[in-house]
């Protein structure tokens, strides 16, 4: 079997800080490094100190090597807090108004994409397969190409894919969305998600079979096609078994006595809605009183991308709401809301999932949202909680046992809440059973293993999807 690299921008190498930070990218990751011999390539999360050329560090742990970069501190700032985060994140979740273009911080993008891909050669054989990951490498399949390697190379966007309008807002979007026809195959994370890419091809002139699965440029081909991203069920959900009895569940089960749990778990970001949620328990404790001093909402957010000015904003916006809604509702001896930007394991946190009575996932938008799929795989399925989830996290395509909710109806989620706390045990476990078999079938191994058999067969039979009536659809770039 071909050896496989991974490449993204956050490497969780064992024994550091990163594993942390790589989060659900991790867990997918490591789910493919499961099936084969392989290389996980990317940043080193570090910033060098002196202006010196990178030089990769190699740790090597049984049958997998780690390869990591620094950065220099202009790579860092045009590259990772500039073009990615200000630009290609924000648009990416369709907040376009918070997008802020520089052509300087567009070339160092491009610069950190070459550089990685120069990095990476020595290590690279011809029949390796390379699999690239996120939002940060668009256009490395593009560099690796100029250099000349013709391996198999798939590319999975974890974040969303807007529409062919908010793409083209994207200044000079051919260098970076336009960059993605190098890969062999292209996964999204929904099937809108594809359909965006799709037409945006399109519009690009890219000949498309019928089925819109390749398309055609120049005489090589892209694939595009969707893989929801999933996690490992049955370990998390025996993690989760053992994880209720640890210090930080039993800790905050003791400290609220009888009153019931909703938990909120997400990294400080303004795609998230943290904001609007608090409005949606205020709103909620304001219409249905019989609630107060009965429940706490806790809402775990450790904050993530310090330097990038949206995030300090949207830092300040959550502390100042739950502050209101506290010191409107709160009493002696009870907090409504817990506000806590600590950073918990994925272990302990299970154990949390498992004792919250409400899973509130209310993202504005979010290519999957993991936290939803983790909380399910932690319930007791003899008496499971509810999973509040807006429907504009990619999961919501798959867990039809949730309350679906549209996040910015702050009316309809206070509404939901009250739902799920008064929700009979009977169709609470029906609710589950469901989610939880679909999450039993559809795990991380299996995500990993259709990605990886597409991919080589994106390569054997380039043409399969090719019809001798494609023609070119669409309107002119
Ligand atoms: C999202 C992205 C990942 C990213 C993670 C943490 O989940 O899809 O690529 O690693 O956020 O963000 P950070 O900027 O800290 O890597």
């Amino acid at each position: 079997m071909p050896r496989l690299i991974i490449v993204s921008n956050r490497v969780a190498v064992p024994g550091t800080e990163a594993p942390r930070q790589a989060g659900g990218l991790a867990v997918a990751v490591d789910a493919a490094l499961k099936q084969r011999d392989g290389i996980w390539f990317g940043w080193s999360g570090r910033v060098a100190e002196n202006g010196a050329a990178p030089q990769p560090t190699v740790v090597r742990r049984q049958r997998r090597t780690f390869i990591t970069l620094d950065l220099s501190s202009v790579d860092f700032q045009e590259y990772y807090n500039g073009f990615a985060n200000r630009v290609l994140w924000p648009i990416l979740h369709y907040r376009v108004d918070l997008a802020e273009f520089t052509s300087v911080e567009l070339t160092g993008y491009l610069r950190v994409n070459a550089l990685f891909a120069n990095a990476l050669c020595p290590f690279m054989q011809p029949d390796d397969v390379i699999w690239v990951h996120d939002y940060h490498l668009l256009s490395l399949a593009k560099e690796l190409r100029a250099l000349g390697h013709d391996n198999q190379i798939g590319f999975f966007l974890h974040i969303p894919c807007p529409s062919p309008d908010l793409l083209m807002v994207l200044p000079q979007h051919a260098e970076t969305i336009g960059a993605l026809t190098h890969y062999h195959l292209v996964g999204l994370q929904t099937e809108a998600d594809a359909d965006n890419l799709r037409r945006y091809f399109e519009i690009r002139h890219g000949i498309a079979g019928p089925s819109r699965e390749a398309f055609e440029f120049g005489g090589s081909y892209v694939h595009v096609r969707t893989f929801p991203v999933a996690i490992d069920t049955a370990a998390y959900a025996r993690v989760a078994r053992n994880a209720v009895k640890s210090r930080l569940a039993t800790g905050v089960r003791d400290s609220l006595g009888d009153r019931r749990l909703i938990l909120g778990v997400d990294r400080l970001d303004y795609s998230k809605g943290i904001p609007d949620r608090i409005r949606a328990f205020g709103h909620f404790l304001d219409t249905q009183p019989n609630w107060l001093g009965r429940v706490t909402f806790l809402q775990i957010t450790p904050k993530s991308r310090a330097e990038v000015p949206e995030y300090a904003a949207i830092d300040r916006t959550v502390s100042t709401i739950v502050g209101q809604i506290n010191g409107r509702h709160g009493e002696a001896a009870w907090t409504p809301i817990r506000y806590v930007n600590r950073f918990y394991s994925r272990a302990s946190l299970a154990g949390l999932l498992r004792s919250a009575h409400i899973g509130l996932v209310m993202p504005l938008r979010d290519g999957m949202n993991l936290v939803a799929k983790e909380y399910v795989a932690a319930q007791d399925p003899d008496d499971p909680g509810v999973l509040v989830l807006s429907r504009f996290a990619g999961a919501a395509a798959e867990l039809d046992g949730a309350l679906i909710v549209n996040p910015h109806e702050i009316e309809a989620v206070a509404e939901a809440i009250g739902i799920a706390l008064e929700m009979p045990l009977e169709e609470r476990k029906e609710r589950h059973a469901r989610m939880f078999a679909h999450l039993m079938t559809n795990d991380v191994d299996r995500w990993a293993e259709r990605f990886l058999s597409a991919l080589a067969e994106s390569r054997q039979r380039p043409g399969a999807l090719r019809h001798s009536d494609a023609a070119p659809i669409g309107l002119s770039r």
